[in-house]
């Protein structure tokens, strides 16, 4: 067997925060033990991955984008099971199976996945390269623990499987596990991208019988409808008193805030009935503070509650979305925009940022 060596890759690189991105030759390591190289073949871009850029998430560069993938395995490292040539979904937060909080049944909250990103291989130029949330996956291969893949059937469309690692695990997780939405109950999302819309769809295959969308940009209103939603509503001054309308006056059962913002966050609040549960699936700037009143916060009962990666055991169930992707029981096809080459990814932020689209995939 030959020994195994470094590889040098194509990969989005942002230099600094606010800096412009790059399509840059990187080089990563081998695959040590217990680490797989993954070929990438679609890679969703995600607001995360934008934050992580803005300055919005504390993040260290020059730092590969990318969390949310899908490839092939291409080379084990020693004492790894997964087979070459296995199709995996990659996972950003790989539980180690022994803290407290994976022993208690809740892996999304590791002990070991905290950092949002990790240093690993270095640039072209030699300077020691950092991964968004440990994977860099806009890139055309990744070096990962073996924890850090999850095998998936083969021939399912790269650009929906994709988006399994994140945005789908996050937003059906948020519905399902956190949640609990359940038959008859009134929905409203805040924030139609790629993850509020997996949130909009989850919810209307949980039955919930309302289900608000809400979002700044009325072009959002058809992606709102073609998955699942029952009403578009501009958020707006009038935003409370139209969700009001749609729910006898009392608000909604379940809110779900997918903005990652303290302002929308005190919307999905107001949006929510007495009793009710708002769940909070952005991830905000950490100085971003969010204000309630006592009193309100007594009278009201609401419950206020964030969803971690949907919540969920990423082992278990992307292989669950995964399967029910092949069966045709769940059909991602609103969420992905369109494609686009590694060289034109820098095109897919600027997208993102102007709240164009669900999700734009690079393809490789
Ligand atoms: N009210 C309602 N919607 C808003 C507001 C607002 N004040 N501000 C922005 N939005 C909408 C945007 O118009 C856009 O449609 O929120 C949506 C955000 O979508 P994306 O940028 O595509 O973000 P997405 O990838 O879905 O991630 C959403 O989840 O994982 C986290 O870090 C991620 O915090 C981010 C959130
Ligand atoms: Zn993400």
């Amino acid at each position: 067997e030959a020994a195994s060596a470094p590889v040098t890759v194509r990969a989005l690189v942002a230099r600094g925060s606010g800096a412009e991105l790059r399509v840059e030759r990187v080089r990563l390591p081998a695959p040590g033990p217990g680490e797989v190289r993954v070929t990438i073949t679609a890679a969703g871009v995600c607001h995360s991955d934008l934050s992580m850029v803005n300055g919005t998430l504390a993040a260290r560069f020059p730092l590969v984008l990318g969390h949310e993938a899908t490839g092939v395995v291409a080379e084990t490292g020693p004492g790894v099971q997964v087979a070459v040539g296995t199709p995996v979904v990659l996972n950003w937060a790989p539980a180690c199976r022994a803290c407290w909080w994976c022993r208690r049944g809740e892996p999304w909250l590791c002990a070991a996945t905290t950092a949002p990103t990790v240093a690993r291989g270095e640039t072209d130029d030699g300077v020691p390269l950092h991964l968004t949330l440990g994977l860099g996956a806009l890139a055309e291969a990744v070096v990962v623990p073996e924890r850090a893949v999850i095998p998936i059937p083969a021939g399912l469309p790269p650009e929906q499987a994709a988006l399994l690692g994140c945005a789908v695990l996050t937003g059906v997780g948020a519905v399902r596990n956190t949640a609990r939405v359940t038959p008859g109950e009134s929905v409203a999302v805040v924030g139609l991208g790629g993850v509020g819309l997996a949130v909009l769809s989850a919810a209307r295959r949980a039955g919930a019988t309302t289900i608000l969308a809400v979002d700044v940009a009325e072009a959002k209103r058809d992606l709102a409808l073609a998955a699942g939603a029952t009403d578009f509503l501009l958020s707006d001054d009038r935003l409370s008193k139209e969700v009001r309308a749609r729910t006898e006056s009392r608000g909604v059962d379940h809110a779900f805030e997918c903005v990652g913002r303290a302002a929308t966050i005190r919307a999905a609040w107001r949006l929510t009935r007495r009793g009710g549960a708002v769940t909070v699936v952005g991830m905000g700037a950490k100085d971003d503070m969010v204000s309630l009143g006592a009193l309100d916060i007594f009278h009201s009962a609401r419950t206020l509650r964030s969803s971690v990666y949907g919540s969920s055991d990423p082992d278990r169930e992307v292989p669950m979305l995964a399967a029910e992707l092949a069966d045709g029981a769940l059909d991602l096809g609103v969420l992905v925009s369109g494609t686009i080459p590694l060289d034109e990814a820098p095109t897919a932020f600027d997208r993102l940022a102007r709240g164009e689209g669900a999700r734009w995939v690079v393809t490789l």
